[in-house]
């Protein structure tokens, strides 16, 4: 067949061939993934001099384009699923998934509107109901799939302040945790709030908010006339994976005819397991709360949830029905995504966690959950063996904070210490960890929820945090 390239077309050997060739290089990286770096150093200049290229007026050839992203684009990444990835809250991800993804993009499948496909909106559905299971959220009626947490995030505060304050923001306030992750405030003021309209309340030495000043600061509102409309609470810090009293926020936002907005976008999957759940206890009372697949439900990029409990609030505050759309208006027991949140064409990001899941079954993920719980106590474990280190706070839904120790360093000495020792684990790309600051001093940081971490990648990684942090010099 010839190819006519206005149609933008390729011939069916062609596509089989390109298909194939990408499967093949997906199967070489996922299968060789552990004996390659976590981290990549890449040069500025030099990267941006070979992507940085003229516009390709002309057609060419797929084999060498892929060459050359395998090389600068994929190359020159830090590989986020790797067993050695150990920063900020990775993306474990899954190959099935991954290819789940492939599928719903070459079908171009859209969940949008329930007319127009009503099998990706029905299979958006079920998954919903299977993660609320999953995390035992099945009083809450209404959920949507966003492309991540912070966008998830942003519309349970949206729907926060359409339920509770209508189209008058004069005076609202809302309360979140010095732990709170930065997507809230930000989403707060994209919302039109202003600075002074979130009280960022201060933890306790366990990371949680604590609650007599949650108390204090609203009662103070009251006082002073304003009108408290929100508690953020959370269900796993970024920083030490703690867990807000969930049960004592909501009786507060009971007492008071507060929202509960619980961001539970990494901690929220912990609910798979009963040491997790036990932790967790109370996250069911969270008017609306975030949990994202691409964290640790083993998702690729992209996909977030926010589940509402209380049914049509959701589509209260993001309905909208243009004439252009009159004839596939939501009939009776049918569900348009496009108005649940803010995109209208919206692509399927349900089907690759509704095939890992059909593939692998639930108690796999359980199983998983475990172990990355798991990991992170066998790490303290090594840690605290070795005598080189401070556990700042204990393994809590897979994340552990520490210090390297070196005699004679004082405080500023030993948080720079941690910051070269970040620096040379990066240059040497073995393992990516990034390090946090904990009361004003600099503790590096794991976050296990890879379920293919083994103890070599552990032993490893400690060891060159040793070795680095003993050769790094401190004083110039
Ligand atoms: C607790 C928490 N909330 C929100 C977010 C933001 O999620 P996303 O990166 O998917 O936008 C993160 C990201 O790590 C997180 O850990």
């Amino acid at each position: 067949m010839t190819r006519d390239p206005g149609r933008l077309e390729l011939s069916p050997e062609e596509m089989r061939a390109l298909g194939y060739h990408a499967v093949d290089r997906l199967v070489e990286h996922w299968s060789a993934m552990t004996g390659t770096p976590a981290a990549v150093d890449a040069d500025l200049a030099t990267l941006r001099g070979a992507l940085r290229e003229p516009l390709p007026e002309d057609a060419g050839d797929w084999r060498e384009a892929l060459a050359f992203a395998d090389r600068h684009v994929f190359g020159a990444m830090g590989r986020i699923a790797h067993p050695r990835f150990l920063a900020f809250v990775p993306g474990p991800s899954n190959y099935v998934a991954a290819v789940a993804d492939a599928l719903a993009s070459g079908y171009n499948a859209a969940a949008s509107m329930w007319r127009e496909t009503p099998g990706p909106v029905e299979c958006e559905l079920t998954t919903l109901e299977w993660v609320k299971e999953l995390a035992g959220l099945e009083g809450h009626a209404d959920g949507v799939f966003t492309s991540g947490g912070s966008v998830a995030n942003m519309i349970g505060l949206a729907v926060a302040r359409d339920h509770k304050l209508g189209d008058d923001m004069t005076g609202a306030v809302a309360y979140c945790a010095d732990q709170t992750h930065s997507c809230v405030a930000r989403a707060l003021r994209i919302l039109g709030f202003r600075a002074n309209q979130l009280r960022t309340v201060a933890t306790g030495d366990d990371y949680r908010i604590d609650l007599d000043r949650l108390r204090a600061a609203v009662g103070r509102d009251r006082e002073a006339g304003l009108r408290p409309f929100c508690i953020v609470a959370n269900a796993g810090t970024t920083n030490t994976g703690a867990v807000d009293d969930l049960h004592g926020i909501a009786d507060l936002a009971d007492e008071f005819g507060l929202w509960v907005h619980i961001d539970g976008a990494y901690g929220a999957a912990a609910a798979l397991v009963e040491d997790g759940r036990a932790l967790l206890a109370g996250m069911e009372r969270g008017d609306s709360v975030v949990i994202d697949p691409h964290k640790w439900l083993f998702q690729p990029y992209e996909a977030g949830i926010c589940f509402v409990r209380e049914p049509g609030l959701l589509n209260h505050a993001f309905a909208a029905s243009p004439e252009y759309l009159q004839d596939v208006a939501e009939g009776d027991g049918e569900v348009n995504f496009s108005e649940r949140g803010l995109q209208l064409s919206r692509g399927l990001r349900a089907f690759k966690l509704w095939l890992s899941l059909k593939v692998f079954g639930a108690a796999a993920f359980r199983r998983a959950v475990r172990r990355g719980i798991a990991t992170a106590e066998r790490a303290a474990a090594m840690m605290r063996a070795s005598g080189r280190f401070e556990i700042v706070t204990e393994p809590t839904l897979a994340v552990v904070t520490f210090r390297l120790l070196r005699d004679g360093l004082d405080e500023a000495e030993t948080s720079g210490l941690q910051r070269g020792i970040v620096a040379a684990l990066l240059d040497d790309g073995f393992a990516f960890v990034t390090s946090t600051e904990l009361k004003g001093r600099t503790c590096l940081r794991f976050c296990t929820i890879n379920p293919r971490i083994g103890d070599d990648d552990l032993a490893g990684t400690i060891e060159r945090i040793v070795r680095f942090g003993d050769a790094a010099r401190v004083r110039e």
